[in-house]
């Protein structure tokens, strides 16, 4: 089976999306992006153009659910592959709104399931993450470890998993690569994109940022009482353009997977644990000053440590992270300073 050369990307102006984009057009992939920008700008798709120095093939501004619509674009751009963001992700809404989480992520993995099979589609790689683990043991997560995902986002990505190995059993034809990402941070080098989340961020790294920058006034440390070597939670911190090089390395082997097999499943993490602690520490580094911190209560539904075990995907494809926890944090500084109000100005 040929590479393929055009990639619909769904969710293609988000964080991961956008990263992703970019390198695949740099290494001459014809990109559609479909995105209904509830979580992301559509400067966000100006600047992946202009870091590429081409144009995206398709843009198209639209929910997945809307099956008539999604099928319009595979009628219109004739595509190999796609690469399958387009999702909710924030932990605490999934528990606030758990039915419009499965119906966006669950309903949307199944409308582009039907639309790929009428346009005869068959490569998939879906973002899948670390969050299926659940409450992990206290060493590195192998692909064989059990699901035991605790929230109703975790759980939307686990059900999305079996939707995706069911119709591998059905349709032969069928080749899905599901990649297990852990803590995406960093930013593109140019500094023109990077992660731009809507209010006051939840996650770590934004946080960090903002904090940095003025702000806010501090980071609220969840938890110093676990039972990690500085007592703040471990997790495996991932360069986005690591995790970007990550799908195209699978979309090359997607298209030497022989027809007919089994989904496979894919941990992306560098294998590396870091605490909050040496985190804030990292970033003050790269920012050239302290971050100041408070020590809080842990948050609800956090677990102590969760770092991949790599080695799968390091042994089958050869992909392996370059950029340490030291480029992360410069990266993801340098977009916050390039652009203090993300992609508002
Ligand atoms: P993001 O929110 O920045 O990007 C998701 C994009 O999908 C956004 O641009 C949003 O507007 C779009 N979208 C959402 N629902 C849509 C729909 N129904 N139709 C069309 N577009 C829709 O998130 P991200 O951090 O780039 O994450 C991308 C994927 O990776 C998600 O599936 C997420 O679950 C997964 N993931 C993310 C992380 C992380 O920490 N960022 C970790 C593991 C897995
Ligand atoms: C990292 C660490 C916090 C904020 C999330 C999703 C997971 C996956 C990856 C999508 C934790 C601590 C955080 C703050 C803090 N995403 N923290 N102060 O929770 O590991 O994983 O992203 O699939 O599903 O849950 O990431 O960045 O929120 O937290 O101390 O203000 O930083 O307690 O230990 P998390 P995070």
């Amino acid at each position: 089976m040929s590479h393929p050369r055009t990639v619909l990307v769904t969710g293609g102006a988000g964080f991961i999306g956008s990263h992703t984009c970019v390198d695949l057009l740099a290494h001459d992939y014809e990109v559609v992006v479909v995105d209904n920008h509830s979580n992301s700008s559509p400067r966000a798709l100006e600047r992946i153009a202009k870091i590429a120095g081409r144009p995206l093939a398709g843009i198209h501004q639209l929910d997945l659910r809307d099956h008539a619509a999604l099928s319009r674009v595979f009628t219109e751009h004739d595509v190999d592959a796609v690469v399958h963001f387009a999702a909710g992700k924030a932990v605490g809404e999934s528990v606030r709104i758990p039915v419009e989480y499965y119906d966006n992520n669950v309903g949307g993995t199944t409308s582009l399931l039907r639309a790929m099979r009428e346009h005869a589609v068959t490569r998939l790689v879906f973002s899948s993450s670390c969050s299926v683990y659940g409450n992990a043991e206290d060493r590195p997560l192998t692909e064989q470890d059990p699901a035991r995902p605790t929230n109703p986002y975790a759980k939307s990505k686990w059900l999305c998993e079996q939707v995706l190995a069911d119709v591998c059993d059905r349709w032969s034809d069928l080749a899905v690569l599901s990649l297990r990402y852990f803590n995406p941070i960093g930013a593109h080098p140019s500094g023109l994109l990077g992660e731009d989340p809507c209010g006051v961020p939840l996650n770590v790294m934004p946080y960090l940022m903002r904090v940095a920058d003025g702000r806010l006034p501090h980071l609220n440390v969840f938890g110093g009482d676990y039972p990690t070597p500085d007592g703040t939670a471990v997790r495996d911190y991932v360069h986005v353009m690591d995790i970007a090089e990550g799908h195209r390395i699978a979309l090359e082997r997607i298209a030497d997977a022989s027809t007919g097999t089994a989904m496979r499943v894919f941990n992306l993490g560098t294998g590396v644990g870091t605490s909050v602690l040496e985190l804030v520490a990292a970033f003050g580094d790269a920012c050239g000053r302290e971050v100041p911190y408070r020590m809080k209560d842990r948050r609800p539904g956090d677990v102590p440590c969760l770092v991949a075990d790599a080695s799968a995907v390091a042994q089958e494809w050869g992909w392996r992270p370059t950029r340490g926890l030291a480029e992360m944090c410069r990266d993801s500084w340098r977009f916050q300073q390039l652009n203090p109000l993300g992609y508002l100005q």
